[in-house]
């Protein structure tokens, strides 16, 4: 199938590809099990590229421009998006690095304000590649879980700063916002707390908002660096997320204007990360592919709550946290009696693969997080999968 054929005429972009076309991928998501199993775990979605993105590196094949990247369209293109999303000016393109993808630039953030035995504050359960990248860079993890609802815990969050940074030590907290797995997104006033706390106790932030584009009808994305207190935090955003470019790997990271002597320090070599495909892939994304996101986030509000519908009839001993963002669910699956990876007696006796919730860490044992950006038939069929692996 080539994108071609796929206009973006505003119907779900979810719904065009069938499992024969999907099985024939070679990314993580469809070779990581054999053929029976469904895979609905790994953050890749079930869609076509956008036209835009599409054209932007077919033209670019085409050309023979696969050099270098260059320059800062990137952040320009970024720029122009948040203006008109969210009516968000933040992302002042002096204030702003390409990097290699999120994670990269995160810990590049983090190395710009702590050192090696400093600690980083995260709230688990959260993406497990946060501890595995802190860990690698000798930094301390200090948690401090989500409260009630998958709601960021101030209390928590106090005596996690108050600890990280005791002895005088240099110390950051690495916010997901919106949060995976949950699907939280977090309120002005939740972040606004954030920034409260992060200034008493000198605690930098560097704030993951790859889900960014991704919030769904009933909640609205609050930049962390447009609340006030978080001018010396930084922030990375990116196109891979929201438009499916995790193989093509880009990011941008934003100062605040307090960080911007810190991103100045920011090693040269850091800006040879990212791909040039990359930054074509997402540039023609953030500037030409809001009708293309539009279409999917209307695929995804309707697969959330399909979710829930097939959750209370095939499994109600599930418990939905229906997500405000994102498109992951977090399911708590306690009350079946499948032990603490329930995800394993799911792809052993279901042939489905969902995330198991124990790389999540504290409040991840006897959780799985669903991936349901898929067609509704797919979604369907993973949940029935699902009921049928228990006993
Ligand atoms: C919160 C979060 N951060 C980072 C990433 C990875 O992004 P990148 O490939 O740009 O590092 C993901 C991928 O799912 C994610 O969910």
């Amino acid at each position: 199938m080539s994108y071609d054929h796929v206009p973006d005429d505003g119907t779900n972009p979810l719904r065009r590809l069938s499992l024969a076309d999907l099985r024939r991928r070679t990314s993580a998501k469809w070779r990581a099990y054999p053929p029976d199993v469904l895979p609905l775990w790994v953050a890749e979605m079930d869609v076509m590229p956008a036209a835009p993105v599409a054209r932007a590196l077919t033209e670019a094949v085409a050309l023979g421009d696969t050099g270098y990247d260059s320059g800062t369209g990137y952040a320009q293109a970024l720029d122009a998006f948040a203006r008109k999303r969210w009516g968000w000016d933040g992302v002042a393109v002096e204030r702003t690095a390409t990097v290699a993808d999120v994670m990269r630039g995160s810990v590049e953030m983090l190395k710009l304000v702590t050192g090696a035995g400093d600690a980083v504050v995260v709230n688990p359960p959260v993406y497990p590649p946060f501890f595995g990248f802190l860990e690698h860079e000798d930094r301390r993890v200090v948690e401090a879980p989500l409260g009630p609802g998958g709601r960021l815990d101030t209390a928590a969050l106090e005596a996690a700063f108050r600890q990280a940074a005791a002895g005088g030590r240099r110390a950051a907290y690495l916010l997901c916002n919106p949060h995976n797995p949950t699907g939280t997104v977090h309120t002005r006033a939740e972040l606004a707390a954030v920034a409260e706390l992060a200034s008493a106790y000198g605690i930098r932030v560097v704030a993951d908002e790859i889900h960014a584009p991704l919030v769904l009808p009933g909640a609205e994305y609050v930049p962390y660096l447009s609340v006030p207190g978080a001018e010396d935090a930084f922030a990375l955003l990116s196109a891979s997320k929201a438009w499916n470019l995790a193989g093509l790997k880009a990011a941008v990271a934003v100062a605040g204007p307090g960080a911007a002597d810190d991103l100045a320090r920011l090693p040269e070599i850091v800006g040879h990360g990212p791909s040039h495909f990359g930054v074509l892939a997402h540039t023609a994304a953030l500037r030409d592919g809001g009708e293309w996101l539009d279409a999917v986030l209307a695929g995804l509000d309707e697969n959330r709550r399909l979710l829930g519908e097939l959750l209370e009839r095939h499994l109600p001993g599930v418990r939905y946290l229906r997500p405000e963002g994102t498109y992951l669910a977090w399911l708590d699956c306690r009350a079946l009696g499948l032990g603490d990876d329930p995800a394993a007696v799911f792809l052993e006796r279901g042939r489905v693969a969902l995330t198991g919730g124990l790389p999540f860490r504290t409040g991840g044992a006897g959780h799985v997080r669903l991936n349901f950006a898929t067609s509704p038939e797919l979604l369907t069929e993973g949940v029935r999968r699902m009921a049928a692996a228990l006993p």
